[in-house]
């Protein structure tokens, strides 16, 4: 299964976010989506999953086109999203955050699980292994009975990933996964990230984090003023002028980019993320 843009615009208001954008997202590939603060890469990823409507153009899984579908029935259709700034549930469980996910896909079952309640009682427990399973693979099992709100920022970004992936998707979309991670974290989500890969799962990534973007892509977009500016493999867009120019208005990924082309480890904290802010705050804040 393909997730493909189709001459995608969207306006907000006056503003062009996106203009006439058209991509391709392979199974079995990370693809990752550049480009500098505003250039539209939440903008799309908020399309595909039906948080916003597109203003022209199409978006298609395969044949099926999914732009003007409700959210949730873009999820059915296989497709998980995480966002830029998390979104847990603050008061549940570690969890309960993944059951919770996995509750729209129960829906069907409900009706029966309540008639006959053994089988509601079987498909529970199943549902709670499938979600010990996967906490496990993104090794926060020990922090299954935790509150969202009490988990390290690295945690809750793990988790948030991994409630993406409780209802297999066919199609995941992680917005800056990598954000506020230190060294290790980000090398531990690099790893992660790798391990999920799968022939027949579209793996999308929009990132800031070059060293992370360069090692991990097999493909790259490069989005500039809400336009498509440049795609290919990591080594073509540190080779690109135009890419480079573009990121010249943007002084930290330029670094970063030139960084990464030279082989230099360097990380760059490109702008103080709110949610971080947010996490710091409410660390002292006990
Ligand atoms: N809901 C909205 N209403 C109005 N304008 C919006 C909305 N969402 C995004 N925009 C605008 O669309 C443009 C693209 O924003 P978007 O968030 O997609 O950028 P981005 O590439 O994700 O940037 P960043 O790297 O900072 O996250 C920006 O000018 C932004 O202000
Ligand atoms: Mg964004």
């Amino acid at each position: 299964m393909s997730l493909v843009f189709e001459n995608v615009s969207k306006r907000f208001g006056a503003l062009s976010a996106i203009t006439d954008v058209s991509m391709r997202f392979e199974p079995g590939l990370i693809t990752s989506i550049i480009g500098p603060n505003g250039a539209g890469k939440s903008t799309l990823i908020n399309m595909a999953a039906g948080s916003y409507s597109v203003s022209s153009g199409r978006i298609a899984l395969d044949d099926r086109t999914i732009s003007g579908l409700p959210k949730h029935r873009i999820a059915r259709a296989g497709l998980s999203r995480t966002y830029q700034n998390i979104r847990l549930f603050d008061e549940m469980t570690a969890l309960e955050n993944l059951e919770v996910a996995l509750f729209a896909e129960a829906f069907p079952h409900v009706a029966a699980e309540l008639l006959w309640p053994p089988a509601s009682r079987a498909l529970k427990a199943a549902r709670r292994a499938r979600c010990l399973e996967t906490l496990q693979r993104f090794e926060l099992d020990g922090v299954a009975d935790e509150p969202a709100r009490s988990l390290a920022y690295g945690h809750q970004k793990q988790l948030e990933i991994a409630r993406a992936l409780v209802t297999r998707p066919r199609a995941l979309l992680l917005d800056e996964p990598a954000a506020g991670l230190n060294h290790a974290e980000t090398d531990a989500l690099r790893r992660r990230l790798e391990a999920l890969k799968r022939p027949d799962l579209v793996m999308i990534v929009v990132e800031h984090d070059m060293n992370l973007v360069m090692s991990l892509s097999d493909r790259i977009y490069v989005m500039h003023q809400g336009r498509l500016l440049f795609a290919g493999t990591p080594a073509e867009v540190q080779g690109n002028e135009a890419v480079q120019e573009a990121y010249l208005g943007a002084p930290g990924e330029h670094d970063a980019i030139q960084a990464a082309a030279e082989g230099r480890t360097h990380r760059v904290r490109l702008r103080a993320n709110a949610d971080i802010a947010r996490h710091q705050h409410r660390a002292a804040s006990g």
